[in-house]
């Protein structure tokens, strides 16, 4: 029963008090429901409309709050107030996978989201990062088909392996990410252990109008950033709690042990992005820290759990092209395109007012010209547009000098000029032999095989040989070696992965 005095009644969203929590309106208790039970109808309603669409990629995932402090004085790069020393600003952090749905298993193999909101006093800074250092592709032309081939098959809606390595083995510029993701970075311990990289190369602009280009390394300090599930443990979770790591960042910052992160960044003079060897834009690549070393810029804290899954994460929107006056973007293709694709996301998922829902508001007071639309919450003074007479906000042409570069030539359909270390496999191939042990290995070859050998047709099996041995000759043969064992000698046709299938 409950006791009617301690708690506040009951009311519609309109603040009217209602009747019964339990009873519909009815002639006489055997009587039918009347129409004008506008509590009944509202909670109907409002029930029909509880789901909003999921995120197309990145749709399983949970977050938390906290703060970003700049430890260290890296003035010399950057003029952005969040980086100036002893600066702070709170955060919310989104951890996601990529290519399931909302409900699906967190320890599905895949790369993780790793997304940073800073509510900086210059406005919001995103970073939209992943939990390695590369992508899969370096065009944004292929975005769009990278994802359909990890997501559903037109016919069955099966998540399949031939479609996946299909893609994959005709995208040779994948390999370095695919040979993270088929090792212990595909399956992360917990959120709280994983590194998280912007991926992409920024830039930086300091207060005397100085140059750099950076790439943000924010690295775990819960461990060394390589915590994993093997295969097995990871399938066993998934049948036994889906929620594995949405549970295990929740309990953790509810029991007051907080994770955090260290920020630091790889700064590449200016001028050495027009020599260095490997193309610095390219997504699929990663700078040696031989050649550019991490230096260390801050401490990012999450300190407090959502109240609200819904509002506070599931609604949040996390852009590329939220950057700060002292950050800018760079000539990476695939981060431009990025810069569109998010906010059109948000207009399409939360509308185009999705700015004015709290977990996205920034800290900084908003002066814009956007009016109307739906859902618009904040009121709308005059003047409404600009120029004018009246005191409207003017625009500061100096506010957000933000590092520029030079483009000119011919208008061509070509990701980058290949440079003397472009290729597709080098780095793959270091990552395999050099960075791995024999046992993390022996893990990649088992987690390849595995994958390999469930529903993949022989042609794409002939490429995913060469494509390994293409990675690393050894490794290569051991996975063709391992395929052939596990299928005796057949592979089974394409679209009939099994259940159990773990996906890209
Ligand atoms: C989510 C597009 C590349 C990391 C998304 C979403 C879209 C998208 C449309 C859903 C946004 C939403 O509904 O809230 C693209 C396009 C890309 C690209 C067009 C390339 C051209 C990348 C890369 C990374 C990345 C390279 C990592 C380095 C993420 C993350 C999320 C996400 C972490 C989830 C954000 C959140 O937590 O809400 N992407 N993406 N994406 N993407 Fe990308």
């Amino acid at each position: 029963m409950t006791d009617n005095k301690s708690v506040p009644p009951t009311t519609t969203d309109a603040g009217i008090r209602v009747q019964s929590d339990e009873h519909s309106l009815t002639i006489g208790p055997d009587g039918p429901i009347l129409l004008n039970d506008h509590y009944l109808l509202e909670q109907m309603a409002n029930f029909n409309r509880e789901r909003i669409p999921e995120r197309q990629p990145h749709a399983k995932g949970s977050g938390a709050f906290g703060t970003f402090e700049t430890t260290q004085d890296v003035s010399r790069y950057t003029k952005a107030k969040i980086f100036q020393p002893g600066a702070k600003c709170d955060v919310v952090m989104r951890f996601s996978t990529v290519a399931g749905e909302r409900g699906s298993p967190d320890t599905w193999r895949d790369p993780r989201g790793f997304s940073v909101k800073m509510y900086t006093e210059d406005g919001n800074f995103d970073m939209v990062g992943n939990n390695t250092p590369v992508f899969f592709i370096r065009d944004p032309m292929k975005f769009q088909h990278f994802i359909r081939s990890q997501k559903r098959r037109a016919d069955n809606n099966l998540r399949d392996h031939d479609m996946q390595w299909d893609f994959w083995t005709l995208s040779p510029e994948s390999a370095h990410q695919v040979a993270y993701l088929m090792g212990d970075r595909g399956i992360p311990k917990t959120w709280r252990e994983m590194n998280g990289y912007s991926s992409h190369t920024y830039s930086l602009i300091n207060a005397e109008g100085e140059k750099f280009w950076v790439k943000f390394h924010y690295h775990t300090d819960q461990g060394d950033g390589n915590a994993y599930w093997s295969q097995d443990e990871a399938d066993k979770l998934a049948g036994s709690d889906g929620d594995y790591h949405r549970r295990d960042l929740f309990d953790n910052i509810a029991k007051g042990n907080n994770p955090s992160w260290t920020l630091k960044w790889q700064i590449m003079p200016f001028e050495d992005a027009k020599t260095y060897r490997i193309n610095p834009f390219d997504l699929t690549k990663t700078w040696p820290h031989a050649d550019y070393p991490l230096i260390e810029v801050g401490k990012l804290t999450l300190n407090r759990n959502p109240t609200d899954f819904h509002t506070q994460i599931e609604q949040a929107a996390f852009e590329p092209n939220n950057i700060v006056p002292g950050v800018g973007l760079s000539l990476d293709k695939m981060l431009l395109a990025r810069g569109f694709a998010y906010s059109d996301a948000h207009r399409a998922r939360l509308g185009v007012n999705y700015k004015q829902i709290p977990v996205n508001s920034p800290q900084a007071p908003v002066h814009s010209y956007s009016k109307d639309g739906a859902g618009r919450t904040v009121n709308v003074a005059d003047p409404v547009y600009a120029p004018n007479s009246y005191g409207g906000p003017a625009a500061q042409p100096q506010a957000h000098d933000e590092p520029l570069w030079h483009a000119d030539g011919d208008m061509v359909r070509q990701a980058y000029t290949l440079r003397e270390d472009d290729d597709d496999w080098t780095q793959a191939g270091i990552l395999v032999r050099d960075v791995m042990d024999d046992a993390a290995r022996e893990r990649l070859v088992g987690n390849v095989v595995g994958h390999l050998s469930d529903g993949v047709s022989e042609k794409v099996l002939l490429r995913a040989f060469e494509y390994w041995r293409n990675i690393d000759g050894p490794t290569g043969e051991k996975i063709e070696a391992g395929v052939r064992e596990k299928l005796g000698g057949e592979s089974k046709a394409p679209g009939m992965a099994s259940a159990k299938s773990i996906g890209g």
